[in-house]
């Protein structure tokens, strides 16, 4: 039926005709459902444009048609954010063709990049040319710069480079009436006016599609040390982390912390990994990255005292440090794993959260207890970016039950207490997620209504028509 619609034609015009997916060209499920396979939506066509001004054009024949349009990048998204609802009436745009290396702007600390190029393939441009670009997150060989942009993603670098947000310095957009936004100045100052890259960053596809970001790229550091270090706790791990500012200064550029169980289920679904620790030996595991534009020397030197006074202090009790690029990267594959050993371990609640770093330990101290009072033999898969106090608390059945049984029963109490208590700890319900349609009903519901009638305002104003994105965040 939907290859019927009189809007395929003018698309296939755009784009092509080869650019145009409908169910009768195959499979769509890669487009359809999302990356943790908890919807799968039914798309009026998917439309793979690749330039700025096919995605203007694409976006002017959805007006036209009063066609909702749904912006989607590398698919990997949590929330659900990046594909169709079910009713088979909306235009999947999904930008990977768009994707060039425009221009690396040495003196300006820059790069110039289009939305759909992979975020992996923009680090080793940038690495090719002796510059860094240091977004980093475990779906960095699929995701892409748009829709890093759009979520305003975070990873494992924040703790020195800030999120996404702050690595960008200017945006190409296609606005919902399909005119296109050229904002991409590469400019540090810039004061007039409003500051528009910032309603664009983080807005998941409800208010524009971008299509092009001028980002800050960096020197590559000349030394990096990485460690994997066990802590008795967590409040040792907060501990640790004062030091490593400390010590380090802006060379501390990564601390994520895994609970042991998190780093059990590595070892349980990827077992050719080497996982420095046996199983149950510390509670807690943090991952310290330190790098340096100076020397090794220098490196190793503030490392070293670091170290010294975590063991001094009892915030540490043992740490394997990486002689090797090889096995750092080795070190940082077992955090990154968490997240896949988790999916293949079964569906799971999620939550993305954030709070003041100094009130971690109390929270997760209270909510575990919580949560053990009311699903006895809960499993707690806690990890993620402490330096950022940022924690994926994350909720699996108690051993041996159904999963997808807990799931579907158990998982909008256990939002509700989850989220009650990082409200009463003053954090954040997502940290670096995003709303998407996972989390809309809560962000209506712990967003304080003036904040939220702001943001309805500004979706009017730009997207009068709500064809960007619908049933996403608002
Ligand atoms: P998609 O999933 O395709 O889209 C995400 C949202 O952005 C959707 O709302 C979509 O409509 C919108 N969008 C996409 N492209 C555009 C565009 N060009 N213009 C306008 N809107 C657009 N996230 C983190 O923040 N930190 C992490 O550490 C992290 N680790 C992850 C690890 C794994 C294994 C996986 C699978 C995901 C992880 N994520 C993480 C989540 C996800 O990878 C990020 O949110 C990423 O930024 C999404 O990029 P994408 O290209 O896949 O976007
Ligand atoms: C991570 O930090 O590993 C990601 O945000 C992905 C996840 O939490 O599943
Ligand atoms: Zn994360």
């Amino acid at each position: 039926m939907s290859t019927q619609h009189p809007i395929l034609d003018t698309l296939r015009a755009i784009v092509g005709a080869t650019h145009v997916l409908t169910d009768a060209d195959g499979d769509l499920t890669a487009y359809e459902q999302d990356w943790r396979k908890r919807e799968r939506g039914k798309a009026l066509a998917v439309v793979r444009p690749a330039s700025t001004d096919e995605v203007a054009a694409v976006v002017r024949a959805c007006v036209a048609h009063k066609v909702a349009l749904v912006p989607q990048g590398g698919n990997t998204g949590m929330v659900v954010g990046s594909t169709p609802d079910a009713s088979g009436t909306q235009v999947v745009l999904n930008l990977t063709r768009l994707n060039r290396i425009r221009t690396i702007d040495a003196a300006n600390l820059t790069v110039t990049v289009e939305a759909g190029c992979v975020l992996q393939t923009l680090q080793e441009a940038c690495a090719a040319q002796g510059y860094l670009f240091p977004l980093s997150l475990a779906a960095e060989g699929s995701c892409t710069i748009g829709g890093n942009l759009a979520t305003n993603a975070g990873g494992t670098q924040v703790v020195r480079y800030g999120n996404t947000r702050e690595l960008c310095l200017g945006l190409e957009v296609v606005t919902a009436q399909g005119e296109v936004w050229h904002g991409l100045t590469g400019l540090r100052k810039d004061n007039t006016g409003y500051d528009l890259r910032h309603l664009f960053i983080g807005s998941e596809g409800t208010l524009g599609i971008i299509t092009a970001a001028t980002l800050r790229i960096y020197p590559q550091p000349v030394a990096q040390l990485t460690a994997f270090a066990a802590l008795p706790s967590l409040d040792a791990a907060v501990q640790l982390l004062g030091l490593a500012h400390q010590h380090l200064h802006a060379g501390l550029t990564g601390f994520e912390v895994m609970a042991d169980f998190a780093v059990g289920l590595v070892r349980k679904h990827f077992p050719q990994q080497r996982i420095p620790f046996a199983a149950a030996a510390s509670p807690w595991y943090v991952v310290l990255e330190n790098s340096d534009l100076e020397s090794e020397t220098h490196a190793r030197t503030r490392f070293e005292a670091l170290m010294e006074a975590a063991f001094e202090q009892g915030c540490i009790t043992d740490a394997v440090i990486a002689e090797n690029i090889a096995q750092a990267h080795a070190l940082w594959h077992i955090r990154e794993s968490v997240p896949l050993a988790q999916a293949q371990e079964g569906l799971n609640i999620k939550h993305d959260i954030s709070l003041a770093v100094s009130r971690i330990p109390a929270f997760v101290a209270e909510m575990d207890a919580l949560l053990a009072q009311h699903y006895p033999g809960v499993r707690l898969v806690n990890y993620g970016h402490l330096g950022d106090g940022n924690l994926h608390y994350n909720v699996q059945a108690p051993e041996g039950t159904n999963g997808e049984a807990f799931l579907l029963e158990q998982e909008g109490q256990v939002n509700t207490l989850v989220y009650d208590m990082v409200q009463r700890y003053s954090g954040s319900i997502s940290a670096e997620h995003g709303i998407g349609s996972m989390k809309r009903d809560k962000l209506a519901h712990y967003k304080e209504p003036a904040a939220l009638a702001l943001m309805r305002s500004i979706k009017a104003a730009l997207d009068p028509q709500g064809l960007l994105n619908p049933g996403k965040m608002l």
